[in-house]
């Protein structure tokens, strides 16, 4: 089970999208997903119309016990493989330090449920408070979501540094998967200076190509479906870049050991 936190320090840059894109990617190719939403905005718990259920990261939060998040779990509108652990306005509360272990909660909630999924995406709020403290704390990858724009950029390099203190002085497993540059428009010439300053200062780490500008992204969010069942003029390339994307979140499938040539023989004989 691989879980992976989706960050930025700026807002409105892509967090939500990635992580639904993921979830669809997840979606498509019949692997269980949980989706944790830590931002009291619930963008990702509305996509998912997941709103309303009785217990969301808040409770978890409160309580990480054994019991309280598998109970806060709940179906997606997306079908039975994609679950969701949704978000409230009030999550906003635990976005400041609470007492002892308070970094760690979701971590503690998330290790008492079955590890039955494929892929636990975490969807970040825009800063770097306890909430996203908590994912980093939680997560095995990290992906940073950018545009290409000055403002965003700096972002994502402060979302890269707390990726790395979090990595040296709390959870050693975790690591970054991908910088993911979204919404962009190869015309403009800003979007093309910051792409390449992104590449020249980050270099394999940034997801290629970047995620287009796609109406379909919108409009399959508003009509709560994955995009890899929406049918719009550019939203089938932007799919083939979430599974791509989920690739390199995943571990490698293992290598099968070569058949040794002797026991070949052995059957011939
Ligand atoms: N590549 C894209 N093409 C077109 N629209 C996009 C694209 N990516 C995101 N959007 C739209 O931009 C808006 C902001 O995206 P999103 O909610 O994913 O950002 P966010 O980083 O999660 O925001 P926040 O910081 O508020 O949580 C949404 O309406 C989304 O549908
Ligand atoms: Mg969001």
């Amino acid at each position: 089970m691989t879980v992976v936190a989706v960050l930025s320090m700026k807002g409105g840059v892509g967090k939500s999208t990635v992580s639904l894109g993921l979830a669809s990617a997840a979606w498509a190719r019949d692997m269980r997903a949980l989706v944790v939403d830590l931002d009291p905005q619930a963008n990702a718990t509305m996509a998912l119309d997941a709103m309303g259920a009785p217990f969301t990261t808040s409770d978890v939060l409160a309580d990480p016990r054994p019991g309280v998040a598998a109970d806060a779990v709940v179906d997606s509108a997306w079908g039975p493989t994609v679950r969701v652990l949704g978000a409230e306005r009030s999550l906003e509360h635990r976005n400041s330090r609470q007492g002892r272990n308070s970094a760690s909660r979701l971590r503690t909630g998330l290790a008492t449920m079955p590890r039955d999924y494929g892929v636990v995406v975490i969807d970040c709020p825009p800063s770097l408070g306890e909430l996203t403290r908590n994912a980093l704390h939680a997560a095995d990858r990290a992906i940073i979501v950018t545009e290409p724009n000055h403002f965003a950029v700096h972002g994502a390099a402060e979302a890269l540094e707390a990726v790395a203190v979090i990595a040296r002085a709390a959870n050693p497993r975790l690591t970054v998967a991908a910088v993911v540059v979204n919404r962009m428009r190869p015309d403009e010439r800003e979007h093309r200076l910051h792409a390449d300053l992104l590449a020249a200062e980050y270099g394999a780490l940034v997801f290629s190509p970047p995620l287009p500008e796609c109406p379909g992204i919108p409009q399959s969010q508003r009509a709560g479906s994955p995009i890899h069942a929406w049918n719009s003029p550019g939203s089938r390339d932007v799919a083939d870049l979430f599974d791509d994307l989920l690739d390199a979140v995943l571990p490698p499938p293992p290598r099968r050991p070569a058949v040794p040539a002797f026991s070949l023989r052995k059957y011939l004989a």
